[in-house]
């Protein structure tokens, strides 16, 4: 029978993850990577209205800068499962392009993802525990709250009114929630860039069968558990360190990113990095949320059941995120090989869309060829000259 892919390296890599022990060498962060690519960063931290903490990186201008000065911000937020270093995998990656453009590019990763997960607790003054941490929140709270912390952030700190916002796969799903359900910051974005945005997920490629016991395989015994994968250190997972270090390992190696990005393309070797990273924790409440949009056929807030939703929601289903409210002038790239944003259902969203500019196909990519690709450079590249297009 034929396993769905995204299905089978998810059960592989939790299954794995969740069981090994992992030995620590130490965090390897989007930090190393902006410097190990020559460019200057700067760190952040601040304090969500709901009192997560969340990390930013900064890079204030490129290495290639004669004056040293920031240019017009743009705040990028990354995948499920990831870190900001989707942004930074090698030297063609959207945040040198944007920075070598004279771009301040800002990185958000989301409540403990990243360099998030270490920032200490202002009221203790200590690191807390994964396990100490509320895991109740969902995709509403990561666009709700830590994404409009960002921008207010980034704001403030640079005295500019408006900035450019860019979210690829799930980050574009929580910029697409951030700005239905805080409509009044679309009037602080200038332009929004959907990369592979996923929101309905109809045409998500599954055996539904299969598909359809993942909760209950999953869900059920980790239920109360609060986050997935449990492991010591995930920002340095052992697979993504023999990927780099062990030359014996480059066709396993490419063998899991064929299957993360979801199809047989070209990638970049020296991207191959992120699996240091990636999975990282999340809530088993996303992860759920997740997978009641990819089962039906619609973009709505988390299901509770019937009575649970009359209790959040009075309603017994869960309302439809307003997609009608995403005013900001939207830019959206799409893959024509995306298993996961396939082009039918990108083409669902921009059709609930109001303010679409440009609407790009890429032939030759599928789902992480924005960063994996090694044809990423031109697109990075178009992305540069629309956010430079009759700016304000
Ligand atoms: C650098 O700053 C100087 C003086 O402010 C200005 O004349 C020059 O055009 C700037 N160069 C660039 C590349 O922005
Ligand atoms: C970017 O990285 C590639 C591969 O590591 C290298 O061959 C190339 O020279 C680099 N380009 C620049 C402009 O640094
Ligand atoms: C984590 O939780 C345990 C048990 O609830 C508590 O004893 C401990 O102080 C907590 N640690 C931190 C750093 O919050
Ligand atoms: C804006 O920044 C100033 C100092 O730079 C700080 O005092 C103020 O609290 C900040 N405001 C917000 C809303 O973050
Ligand atoms: C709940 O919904 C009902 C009907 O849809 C409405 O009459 C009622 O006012 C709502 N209650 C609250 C608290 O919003
Ligand atoms: C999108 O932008 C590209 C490059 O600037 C342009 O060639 C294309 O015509 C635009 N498409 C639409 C639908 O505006």
């Amino acid at each position: 029978m034929h396993i769905h892919k995204i299905f089978y390296i998810e059960v592989f890599a939790f299954s794995i993850l969740i069981s090994v022990q992992q030995h620590y060498v130490s965090a390897f962060t989007t930090a190393d990577q902006i410097i190990s690519n020559g460019y200057p960063v700067e760190t952040y931290e601040v304090e969500t209205k709901d009192h997560y903490m969340v990390g930013l990186e900064r890079i204030p201008y490129s290495k290639n800068a004669v004056n040293k000065t920031s240019g017009k911000p743009i705040i990028l937020l990354h995948g499920l499962y990831g870190t900001s270093m989707y942004y930074t995998l090698n030297n063609i990656s959207l945040s040198f392009i944007l920075s070598d453009a004279g771009f301040d590019v800002w990185l958000l990763n989301f409540r403990l993802a990243g360099i998030s997960k270490y920032i200490k607790n202002p009221r203790t003054g200590l690191v807390t525990p994964l396990r100490n941490i509320s895991w109740d929140f969902s995709f509403d709270e990561l666009g709700i709250y830590d994404t409009t912390a960002g921008i207010d952030f980034i704001i403030n700190k640079t005295g500019y009114f408006k900035i450019h916002m860019g979210g690829y796969s799930f980050g574009a799903t929580i910029c697409l929630i951030a700005l239905a359900e805080r409509p009044e910051y679309n009037e602080k974005i200038d332009k929004l860039v959907l990369i592979v945005p996923t929101a309905r997920m109809k045409y998500y490629d599954r055996r539904l069968i299969i598909l359809k016991i993942f909760p209950y395989l999953f869900h059920r015994p980790l239920r109360g558990r609060g986050y997935v994968p449990k492991m010591k250190h995930p920002d340095d997972q052992w697979l993504g360190r023999q990927c780099k270090e062990k030359k014996y390992m480059k066709l396993l190696c490419l063998y899991v990113m064929t299957q993360v990005q979801g199809n047989l393309l070209p990638i970049n070797y020296n991207t191959i990095e992120i699996l240091r990273t990636y999975p990282q924790p999340t809530s088993v409440k996303v992860m759920t949320h997740y997978y009641q949009l990819i089962l039906q056929n619609y973009f709505r807030k988390y299901d509770y059941g019937k009575i649970g939703n009359i209790k959040h929601y009075n309603s017994t289903s869960p309302p439809d995120y307003d997609l009608s409210k995403v005013i900001a002038p939207t830019y959206v790239y799409q893959s024509k090989h995306d298993i996961i944003a396939p082009p039918k259902d990108v083409k669902w969203l921009v059709d609930r869309l109001p303010n679409i500019k440009n609407i790009t196909m890429v032939k030759k990519f599928s789902h992480m060829g924005f960063a994996i690709s090694p044809y990423a450079k031109p697109i990075n590249l178009l992305i540069v000259k629309h956010l430079l297009e009759n700016s304000n």
